[in-house]
């Protein structure tokens, strides 16, 4: 059940240069949510600046606690305001929205893909494949050494982590497409989950399809309402006949299949 909540802010604090991992008290989302989800975020509770609230996946789920935490990168007029947000601080919260990942008994060799800020929602997706006892591979790509968050909360979760950079400063040089090319030679890998910049994921896509392995992807897309009503955040997916239709990722997404997904913009 998606809700409106007020949150808490338990703690605000830079992991990169630009990048912030915030703590949320939201006991009631906490609960419920599951990995793949997502939060629509009000920086200032009692305020409509900015006007819209802005999407950000969830990157940790403690239902014991009561918490989540939200990874953000600032890019603008929103994450600006969040990045001042202190402890004790409220936000207006709406979550958790979305589909979510799906996972199936079956999948005991698993490939995570992530492109930046695209390792968010991969992160409690580690974690519970961990507690499932699965294999689980995270491949990570980013412009740079500075620019890489969340792999050592991949590794604390048993996750096999190798990392590509455009500029070679850590891990292997070119892109985390190519890691995954290698993998796939390698190993049985039964499902692939991905999220990051649409061409990555668009060349995930053509490699999974290649290996012939199941792939989910996270979209993302601007956003206005979040919550499937204003149809701000229309992506195009193939059915089964051969046409193509108009969804909302909010609402029936963010986590599709990848065969089905239109990578036109
Ligand atoms: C489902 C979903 C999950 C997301 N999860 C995360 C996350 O975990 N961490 C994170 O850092 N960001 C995430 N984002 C992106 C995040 O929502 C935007 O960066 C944020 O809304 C920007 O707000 P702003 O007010 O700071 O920037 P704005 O002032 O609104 O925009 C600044 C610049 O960023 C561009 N921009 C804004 N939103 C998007 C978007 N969705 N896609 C591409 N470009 C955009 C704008 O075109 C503009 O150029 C997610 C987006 C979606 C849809
Ligand atoms: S953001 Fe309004 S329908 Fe998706």
């Amino acid at each position: 059940m998606v809700l409106s909540a007020k949150g808490q802010v338990l703690q605000n604090i830079a992991v990169q240069t630009g990048i912030y991992e915030m703590t949320i008290s939201a006991p009631e989302i906490a609960k419920s949510a599951i990995p793949g989800q997502f939060v629509m975020v009000r920086p200032i509770y009692r305020s409509f600046e900015p006007f819209l609230n802005r999407p950000f996946g969830i990157s940790n789920i403690n239902a014991v606690k009561g918490t989540i935490n939200i990874l953000y990168i600032i890019v603008g007029k929103g994450t600006d305001l969040m990045r001042e947000l202190r402890e004790g601080d409220d936000v207006f919260l709406i979550g958790p929205v979305g589909n979510g990942f799906t996972i199936k008994p079956e999948q005991k060799n698993i490939a995570l893909v992530a492109g930046g800020m695209g390792i968010a929602p991969l992160l409690p997706l580690a974690k519970t494949l961990r507690e499932k006892g699965v294999t689980t591979y995270g491949l990570m790509g980013a412009s740079k050494a500075a620019a890489l968050v969340g792999t050592d909360a991949w590794q604390e979760n048993g996750v096999q982590v190798q990392i590509a950079t455009d500029d070679g400063s850590v891990g292997q040089r070119g892109f985390v497409t190519a890691l995954l090319e290698d993998l796939l030679n390698k190993e049985k890998i039964d499902f692939i989950y991905c999220c990051g910049p649409t061409p990555m994921m668009a060349c995930t896509v053509e490699i999974a399809e290649k290996h012939g392995v199941p792939i989910e992807v996270s979209l993302e897309k601007r956003m206005g309402c979040g919550i499937g009503v204003c149809m701000g955040c229309i992506c195009k997916l193939k059915e089964a006949d051969g046409s193509v239709k108009q969804y909302r990722v909010c609402y029936d997404g963010p986590v599709f299949r990848g065969e089905e997904v239109v990578f036109d913009d």
